[in-house]
């Protein structure tokens, strides 16, 4: 399977490369809607039936959170009362029996590494390992400890309220979290040794779990847990991985009350966008890939075909450009002239170049000029993916936005339909550069959320909440009258 070029790290990042690997897999488009209105009906249905109290059940209950005490095992307990329900992610599934659980992921890099993870509830026996995979890895959960090979995972463990489960992270000039970052100049976060190997195996031995994207440590491999959240073919598969995460700390009841959340804010922008008066525009995503040793020095042109930014720009109600083989994940160009032509029909440009900072160089990367007849340039709307990074140009797109679909959607829509959103929507990721928008640098000054503990917010608009012009949005009216005419249909159905 063809691996796209993997972006220059940037040149503070002390030469490492960065893990924000694109997606390597795509696996069609999922189906995003969620049949709440169905789900609302039944359950109002059910409602004389549910009164009936549940007989209490006889044994000790073990909570998430404890080991089943010494002497106390019983096989026919069932342990996990909190079973993680998978709709979007196509690239992991969990299957719960009675004291473990087994966590499987789907992707055709993994090999040789397991793809297949038992997690059984403390104190409970080892499952017996003839009944999976050779190379299986058996965990004993809650785990306590985590190290982090990806930046992407800590947004995840601290929506979980886990960063204080972390004790080791690699990459850590890219961290973004400003919570992290204050961790780790703190002490209480290590970043992971990189040269003495002796120690860094130490250092990832350490923890419980190790947490990697597409690779592992081999130092660490028999604790590693490979995630693909980042080749998870859609915005809401991305986000549900959450729900892989509180697998290892029996957290699943809140992963998805917080999925359910960033579903149904996720589509009440997307909504919003339909209901929007401003035309449909045409958005492309373009790299320009500078000469370097990884492309034989010569420069290119490319657009990106990644499902996730097809079904952002569809939700955010515009046209995703691409004008190549549907099956390719990117376009190249040789020529910055062909490139060009190809994109005369494009309102929106969406840089997501590693080099470039302001429109100047942007302009400069694509050689053009500000008297071009492109639309994006007339419109001054070119847009980067960098309006927040660390203190070391680490992007948060490759953290917070992998993980907050619905703060990504929104982030879009101010770019397709700004006037489906309140006047004053601030930018987080998608800084537009033709106007001048800057950097936000997120420091560990920006932590909010000093308790390890505490699960980090949403950074999303509250969409149903927000007023457009001063009123409610259309998205809000909209969802409102179909809750309507569901009460409606429910109040007759259980007077029949
Ligand atoms: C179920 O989830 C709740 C809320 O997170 C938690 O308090 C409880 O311990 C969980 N139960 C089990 C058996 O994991
Ligand atoms: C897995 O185990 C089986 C049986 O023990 C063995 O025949 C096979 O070679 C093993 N495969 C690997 C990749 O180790
Ligand atoms: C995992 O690897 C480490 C270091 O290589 C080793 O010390 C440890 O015993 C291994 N654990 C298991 C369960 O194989
Ligand atoms: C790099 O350029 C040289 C000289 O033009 C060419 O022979 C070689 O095939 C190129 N390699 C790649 C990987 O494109
Ligand atoms: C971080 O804090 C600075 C001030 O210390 C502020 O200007 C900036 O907007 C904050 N960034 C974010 C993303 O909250």
């Amino acid at each position: 399977m063809a691996v796209q070029s993997i972006p220059l790290p940037p040149p503070t990042s002390g030469g490492k490369a960065p893990r924000w690997t694109q997606p390597v897999s795509f696996y069609g488009q999922s189906v995003f809607s969620k049949y709440y209105a169905q789900a609302i009906c039944v359950f109002l249905l059910l409602v004389p039936f549910l009164v009936m109290p549940v007989k209490a059940q006889g044994q000790a209950p073990v909570a998430g959170a404890d080991c089943i005490p010494a002497g106390s095992f019983d096989a026919n307990t069932d342990y996990f009362k909190n079973h993680t329900k998978v709709d979007s992610a196509a690239l992991f599934s969990v299957d719960y029996k009675k004291s473990y659980k087994v966590l499987t992921t789907k992707s055709s890099v993994t090999a040789p590494q397991s793809s297949t993870y038992v997690l059984y509830q403390c104190g409970a026996p080892i499952p017996d390992a003839a009944q999976f995979p050779n190379n299986t890895v058996f965990m004993s959960i809650p785990v306590n400890t985590v190290g982090t090979l990806a930046t992407t995972t800590l947004t995840y463990l601290e929506m979980l309220g886990k960063r204080s489960a972390v004790k080791v992270v690699d990459t850590e000039g890219l961290v973004t979290s400003p919570c992290v970052q204050a961790s780790l100049a703190k002490g209480e976060i290590k970043g992971v040794e990189d040269k003495d190997q002796a120690l860094r195996g130490q250092e990832l031995n350490s923890v419980d779990v190790v947490f990697a994207t597409f690779s592992a440590d081999p130092l660490a491999a028999n604790r590693t847990v490979l995630t693909f959240e980042t080749a998870d073919p859609g915005p809401l598969n991305r986000a549900e991985w959450l729900e892989f995460y509180s697998a290892f700390f029996n957290l699943e009841k809140d992963a998805q009350e917080r999925t359910a959340k960033i579903n149904n804010n996720y589509n009440c922008f997307k909504s919003a966008a339909t209901a929007a008066k401003s035309p449909k525009p045409v958005v492309a995503w373009a790299t320009f890939n500078a000469p370097s040793e990884y492309n034989n020095n010569t420069a290119s042109w490319s657009l990106s075909n990644a499902a996730y930014k097809k079904a952002l720009t569809e939700d955010a109600a515009a046209t995703f450009f691409f004008p190549g083989n549907a099956s390719l994940t990117t376009q190249s160009y040789a020529d910055a002239g062909a490139f060009a032509t190809a994109l005369a029909s494009v309102d929106i440009l969406i840089d997501e170049s590693v080099v470039g900072t302001d429109y100047a160089n942007v302009l400069q990367n694509y050689k053009l000029t500000e008297s071009s007849d492109l639309k994006f340039v007339k419109n001054k709307a070119v847009y980067r993916e960098d309006g927040a990074v660390n203190p070391n140009d680490g992007r948060d797109w490759f953290s917070t936005a992998v993980a907050q679909a619905d703060a990504v959607l929104q982030d879009i829509i101010r770019a397709t339909h700004p006037d489906a959103l309140p006047a004053d929507t601030p930018y987080r990721w998608i800084r537009n550069v033709a106007k001048g928008e800057a950097k936000n640098i997120i420091s560990d000054k920006n932590c909010t959320t000093p308790d390890s503990n505490t699960p980090i917010p949403d950074i999303a608009l509250v969409c149903k909440d927000m007023k457009v012009d001063g009123r409610p949005s259309a998205a809000t009216k909209s969802t409102a009258a179909a809750f309507s005419v569901i009460l409606g249909l429910a109040a007759i159905a259980l007077t029949l």
